[in-house]
């Protein structure tokens, strides 16, 4: 997940995109690769794991030791907040393939929460089979900052799947997905509906694929990873017969 943008909401879809994936049957690992501004195990409430990436990258620890399980089939390796090791890490040298090589066996799909910008260090550092996904919202700074990212990345030749659109509503003052696909020359992937739940859930250290299975915005994170799998899914309609029902009940048209 990359943006060229901040804020769009890479860090909360990997993780919303990681539970979904893990409800059919994958094994799901999402790496943290914001070194500076990390804020995945917050959003999974992890909050302060003991080891993190940055233990790992100053050779303390090695990286078995922060691969934490956060939910059935999904693990998070996060990054710290110690501002005295991160002088210590150059991201030029990282090596992400190796860094993936490591923890291989505890997974088959691996997330990437990239931090937001045009850092060519960390994108050129990615493994080549890396599969982008761009975030972005529709308004006109987030899809400039995602088309200058997209231009990097066709220079560093790294495939790049489409594009999510975020906190998505309609507006006649922002782009619509046609001007956005247009634009950035990439089909639109999902469109993932503004939804206030998100945040409710996300304090809660949860995803809205388990606290909300009816809404449209799960419902489209749940489709956006089935497409990704190539499988099918049946979107959860609300259930309007139970809330029926207790109309009924209170309009004394059914026993209590
Ligand atoms: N579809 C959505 N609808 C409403 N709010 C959302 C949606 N997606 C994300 N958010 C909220 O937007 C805020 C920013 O999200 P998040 O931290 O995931 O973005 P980010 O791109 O990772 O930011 P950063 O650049 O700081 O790493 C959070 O409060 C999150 O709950
Ligand atoms: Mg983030």
């Amino acid at each position: 997940m990359a943006s060229g943008k901040g804020g769009v909401g890479r860090t909360s879809l990997s993780f919303n995109l990681g539970v979904a994936l893990s409800l059919f049957g994958e094994e799901v690992v999402i790496l943290d690769m914001d070194l500076v501004m990390a804020n995945m195990d917050v959003i999974t409430g992890l909050l302060n794991p003991e080891v993190t990436l940055h233990d790992v990258l100053v050779r303390e620890k090695s990286i078995e030791d922060c691969v934490y399980e956060v939910n059935q089939g999904i693990r998070v390796v996060p990054t710290g907040m110690h501002f005295e090791t991160l002088k210590n890490i150059n991201t030029s040298y990282i090596s992400w393939n190796k860094i993936i090589e490591e923890i291989s066996d505890y997974g088959n799909i691996f997330l990437m929460d990239l931090p937001a910008g045009i850092d060519s260090n960390i994108l050129g550092a990615l493994p080549e089979d890396s599969e982008i996904i761009l975030v972005t919202t529709s308004t006109m700074t987030s899809v400039a900052d995602a088309l200058k990212l997209r231009i990097l990345l066709k220079e560093l030749n790294l495939d790049v799947l489409g594009f999510v659109l975020n906190m998505w509503y309609d507006d006649k003052f922002l782009l619509s997905p046609k001007e956005i696909e247009a634009l950035l020359e990439l089909p639109m992937i999902s469109a993932i509906p503004y939804d206030r739940e998100m945040d409710r859930a996300l304090a809660l250290g949860r995803s809205v694929v388990e606290t909300n299975t009816s809404s449209p915005t799960s419902n489209a994170i749940m489709q956006l990873s089935a497409d990704l799998l190539g499988k099918q899914y049946q979107p959860v309609e609300p259930d309007k017969s139970s809330i029926l029902k207790r109309i009924k009940k209170f309009v004394g048209m059914l026993p209590e």
